[in-house]
């Protein structure tokens, strides 16, 4: 029986690039979605961007953007990312959506329903400035126990101890700078501390839903006793606000975040229906559908996951999660993934450096099991299993049999398909579906990868000790080496079964030159009818050079000159995997992080298209009603330009007549309200004020190319 099952993966916040430690799980999931599909079951991938809370409205304001604009931007800039590494959600939508506010809306009534929902006062830190209320990560101040300067609210960098915000010393508003003041205000709840709640949750954890340790970390949470969960913030919050409360209170994050898996699906849903296909959401999302829901996490949000998620379906008429499946955090070379080292790489800079993302599948694919276990990805050893398994003992095998494939026999294969020599010659590779299924049901693709190169291990040995290059110069040995190599290209079909859910581009291209429809898992056991005739062969798999993860790391590497500040908000950021449930829960990303992530690596000739050009300023004015422009006169050598620049803030105009500075000279003039600017000059910035003119040395004179 086909089974019909909808399958998700956590909501990336709609605040930051992609990285690699996000796609450890895009690319599990992706994974056993495509095997199952491969299976012949009824699966559905959907995804979103969470596009709610704090950070992402502050991150907007300080673009000078509106939240929606940030979240549309980024919305685009993650789905290019994901496609660019094969991540095949059926759905990836917002959870900034009508669906979404529908599904949270509905639940919030049933829970209240049930009497579920508390209102009482919490005081809280409140920035008077910014007027509103302040996440624990938005404050700092010094550490209460070694006094170190500029600790978040949580807990000190320096000494590691614990605490909370209103035991900072001298505390103050990450947004404003401004000293916090303590403010009470209404807060609604979910009643998780109902004896109900604790009584479902605790035969839920046993349900086998959950991986054993997560089911251990539950058990520990629910003797440890449940709070009630904080499911209010005050305005301003971008978010969806709750029903009743004249828009004076807003869903946290949190609550929407998960909805949005149920409102991806439903957008789904009314999709394929107004397709013509029609598909019920009810069957997924309400009990009793004969339908599962299985999510896949990193450990980080598992409370999320297990306890607040659950209990919110459990107690609104919704169904509740078949499984959830937690797994590790992402580490490179052995440590957390850091900006100044370099490892902290984005999904795109991997793409835009030509780098194959199924290189990185396979890699992760092979690191991965059920457990929720960090997983390393050793540069090293990823050059070396690529190059090793995939190039070496996989593709190996198609290019060694297709030359002789189609020099000697016209790309046909034997004229008769031997099933039981075949079996002979490779039982594990004919009979292996079925235990290479099983692996990739659990999550063991390590194992079931594993399975895979002994496979191709054992075609290459075969292909060595008949030695098809000698048979081919004896015309008498041709049908021995006709054999042989159809014998190998048929366990090259059979391996790109098990190894398709982790490398869909390549086993389709594998499909091509063996002028096969797709390959599904109803193949396994199956061999290529006698006579078949295959393509021309292509390289299918470049080597991965060493020097290539060179470059993407130097590509992601931060300057060590960024103030200490900066780099450890890089590091908080960064490490998305390494977070605490309380960091987690605060949501936050500190407002003064780096605004972008390092520019993925261009080639010379796309520099080469710059020109710039040593320009003397000839003359410089102020601009009446501008507030940050000066005009500037240029003197390129050949002709003078009118620039208007926004270095008004940090030159008086009178300072500039005379001085030599760059300009970039090709840019296409645009219309500015005070008159057309002809170009640029290039002045350095950072995250703190000041701006830069650059100059050259000594010696130059305008005009001169600058390269
Ligand atoms: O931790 C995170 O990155 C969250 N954005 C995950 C949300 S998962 C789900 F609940 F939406
Ligand atoms: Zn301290």
């Amino acid at each position: 029986m086909p089974r019909r099952i909808l399958v998700t993966s956590a909501l990336p916040y709609a605040n930051g690039a992609i990285h690699l430690g996000h796609l450890v799980e895009y690319i599990q999931t992706d994974i056993w979605v495509r095997f199952q599909k491969m299976r012949g079951h009824e699966a559905y991938y959907v995804c979103a961007d969470d596009t709610h809370g704090t950070p992402i409205m502050l991150r907007a304001e300080q673009e000078g953007i509106t939240p929606q604009q940030l979240i549309a931007r980024v919305l685009e800039e993650h789905q290019r990312d994901f496609a660019g590494f094969h991540v095949g959600f059926d759905n990836y939508y917002s959870t900034d959506s009508p669906e979404n506010r529908a599904f949270c809306e509905d639940i919030y009534a049933g829970l209240e329903r049930e009497g579920l929902i508390a209102r009482r006062p919490v005081e809280q830190f409140y920035d008077p400035v910014k007027e509103m209320f302040l996440p624990d990560r938005y404050i700092k101040g010094k550490c209460p126990k070694c006094g170190a300067a500029d600790q978040y609210g949580d807990a000190c960098e320096v000494c590691g101890s614990a605490y909370s915000p209103t035991d900072l010393v001298d505390p103050y508003s990450v947004v404003s700078g401004a000293k916090p003041v303590r403010r009470s205000s209404e807060h609604y709840f979910f009643r998780l501390s109902d004896s109900r709640c604790q009584r479902f949750l605790k035969e839920w954890t046993r349900s086998g839903a959950l991986q054993p340790e997560a089911a251990n970390k539950l058990d520990e949470w629910l003797a440890a006793g449940l709070q009630d969960w904080d499911i209010s913030r005050d305005p301003p919050y971008f978010g969806f606000a709750i029903p009743g409360t004249g828009g004076k209170k807003f869903f946290y994050v949190w609550l929407d975040a998960p909805v949005g898996y149920f409102a991806s699906f439903r957008n789904l849903c009314d999709k394929r229906t107004a397709a013509g296909a029609p598909l019920d959401p009810d069957a997924f999302l309400r009990p009793g559908g004969g339908t599962e829901m299985v999510h896949f996490i990193g450990k980080d949000i598992l409370y999320f996951h297990a306890l607040f998620w659950p209990a919110m379906l459990q107690f609104s008429g919704y169904r509740t999660p078949s499984s959830v499946n937690a797994h590790g955090f992402l580490t490179v070379n052995g440590e957390k993934m850091s900006k100044s080292r370099g490892t902290f790489i984005t999904a795109e800079s991997y793409l835009a450096l030509g780098l194959n993302p199924e290189w990185l599948r396979y890699y992760y694919a092979a690191k991965l099991n059920a457990t929720m276990e960090d997983i390393d990805l050793s540069l090293d050893d990823f050059v070396a299993r690529v190059n090793s398994d995939l190039v070496g003992k996989y593709v190996n095998i198609a290019s060694r049999a297709a030359g002789f494939i189609r020099q000697h026999f016209d790309g046909r294969l034997e004229p008769v398909a031997d099933r039981e020599r075949f079996a002979a010659e490779f039982p594990g590779i004919l009979s292996g579906g079925g235990a290479s299924a099983e692996l990739f049901e659990r999550r063991e693709y390590g194992k079931a990868l594993r399975l895979a190169m002994l496979g191709a291990e054992a075609v290459n040995q075969f292909f060595d000790q008949h030695q098809p290059w000698a048979l081919a110069k004896d015309p008498t040995k041709h049908a021995e080496l006709h054999h042989v190599c159809t014998s190998a290209l048929n366990a090259f079909r059979l391996l790109t079964i098990s190894l398709k859910p982790v490398l869909p581009k390549l086993a389709a291209e594998v499909e091509d030159f063996l002028a096969v429809p797709p390959l599904t898992w109803a193949d396994a056991g199956t061999l290529l009818p006698a006579g078949h005739r295959v393509r021309p062969y292509r390289h299918l798999m470049a080597r991965l050079e060493r020097k290539q993860i060179d470059a993407l790391v130097d590509a992601n590497r931060e300057s060590m000159a960024a103030p200490p500040s900066q780099q450890r908000h890089a590091e908080h950021q960064v490490h998305t995997a390494a977070k605490t449930v309380a960091e987690v829960a605060a949501k936050a990303t500190p407002a003064s992080a780096p605004k972008a992530p390092p520019s993925a690596a261009i080639s010379i000739d796309d520099f080469a298209k710059l020109d710039l050009r040593v320009a003397k300023i000839v003359k410089a004015e102020h601009v009446e009603g501008a507030d940050k422009l000066v005009k500037l006169t240029l003197d390129i050598g050949t002709e003078t330009r009118t620039v208007f620049a926004g270095i008004k803030s940090a030159y008086d105009p009178a300072q500039l007549e005379g001085r030599l500075t760059v300009m970039v000279a090709n840019l296409a003039p645009r219309k500015m309200r005070f008159g057309t600017s002809e170009g640029m000059i290039l002045a350095a910035s950072g995250e703190g004020p000041g701006v830069f003119l650059i100059g050259p040395d000594a010696g130059a004179v305008p005009g001169m190319k600058v390269k």
